[in-house]
């Protein structure tokens, strides 16, 4: 049996990392394993300009812990009035990543996202001849489509019209949860890609749902049914070079996950690589763990792979089942199976 697994440190293609004292609270649980991650910008107000971009940087190796190394790669939140050069500017100097899509009303924070999609055309065809990747929120928000089918409809009524116009435009569908998704990412060429949470991996919607609700189990997109489930566990699991891991770590006290109108999102920054570690290695897939974490995400950004490496062993995590926060307890994601590897400290 496997014991220890060597991997070059892991990057999350996806992450939350809000302001303020939230930010004190999470970084460090980031920090401690990650090298670098692609941080969304849907604060309150949300992060449109370059400049906002950079003083959030700021602000987030602000709050690092002493000595760490971690490297925030920012996004800009897209909007019917970003502007092409800003964008293109804040690319050149190496700050901006990505952009990122909300659909209008799709999200937490997605009120400035996009409504009229013919608007964001001269973004798109700038960001398409400087190579910039547009991240998306694939939902639709027409509440006349079940939210089950939010994420296939919006492929087939937004995303591949998008992906049309702008042939050369390089994507990254987010949180993937359909094997609709699955096979429109895989059925595409290079320039598409996508990230894959890790809570995902392991919830259908039955564990939302069934025997009670539970909230710290709800997030957008919402987790489909187990077809779904284990369409996402053999993209991850295969070693396909354009899926790769977004954790989607997106952190709400549990106050304001326990309410009559819970938000949406799980926080799993802390335990990320354990839950990982656990599931491949229940898929035999152990070897292709590197691949998901550490090598498809900068291969598809066209960052170097980190160079150290952090080590597995076959031995229980030690993580507390919550955080404390300045607004109260967060919640770590509980996957409900026991947890048998730990990252090496
Ligand atoms: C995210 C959040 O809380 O910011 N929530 C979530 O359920 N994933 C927003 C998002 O990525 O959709
Ligand atoms: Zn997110």
């Amino acid at each position: 049996m496997t014991r220890t697994l060597t991997l070059r440190r892991p990057d999350d293609w996806h992450l939350h990392l809000r302001d303020g004292a939230m930010l004190a609270a999470v970084l460090p649980e980031t920090a401690r394993h990650f090298a670098r991650a692609i941080v969304m910008p849907n604060l309150v107000p949300p992060v449109v300009t370059t400049a906002q971009a950079s003083a959030y940087r700021d602000r987030i190796l602000a709050a690092l812990p002493p000595g760490s190394s971690f490297e925030p790669l920012m996004t800009l939140y897209l909007t019917e009035d970003t502007d092409p050069d800003d964008v293109a500017q804040g690319a050149a100097r190496g700050l901006i990543h990505a952009v990122k899509l909300y659909p209008a009303g799709a999200t937490t924070n997605s009120a400035s996202g996009v409504s009229d999609f013919d608007r964001i055309h001269p973004v798109l065809e700038r960001m398409a001849k400087i190579g910039l990747p547009l991240c998306v929120h694939g939902e639709t928000t027409d509440p006349e489509i079940d939210i089950f089918d939010r994420e296939a409809v919006f492929i087939a009524r937004t995303l591949d019209p998008i992906r049309r116009a702008h042939p050369g435009l390089r994507v990254v569908m987010e949180h993937v949860t359909t094997s609709d998704a699955v096979d429109y990412v895989t059925d595409a060429g290079d320039s598409l890609a996508a990230t894959i949470t890790t809570h995902h991996l392991v919830i259908n919607r039955n564990h939302i749902l069934a025997g009670g609700i539970r909230p710290h189990y709800y997030c957008l997109p919402v987790a489909k049914r187990e077809t779904h489930r284990r369409a996402l566990l053999r993209a991850a699991t295969s070693g396909h070079a354009r899926f790769f891991l977004g954790t989607d770590s997106a952190p709400h006290p549990d106050a304001a996950k326990l309410a009559p109108c819970g938000c949406a999102g799980c926080f799993t920054a802390t335990n990320t690589l354990s839950i990982l570690a656990e599931v491949f290695d229940r898929e035999d897939a152990l070897p292709n763990l590197e691949a998901f974490t550490s090598l498809n995400g900068p291969a598809f950004y066209r960052l170097p792979a980190n160079e150290d490496r952090i080590t597995l062993r076959r031995t229980p995590p030690d993580h507390p089942a919550q955080i404390e926060t300045a607004d109260g307890p967060l919640t770590v994601f509980d996957p409900g199976f026991a947890l048998n590897w730990s990252v090496a400290p």
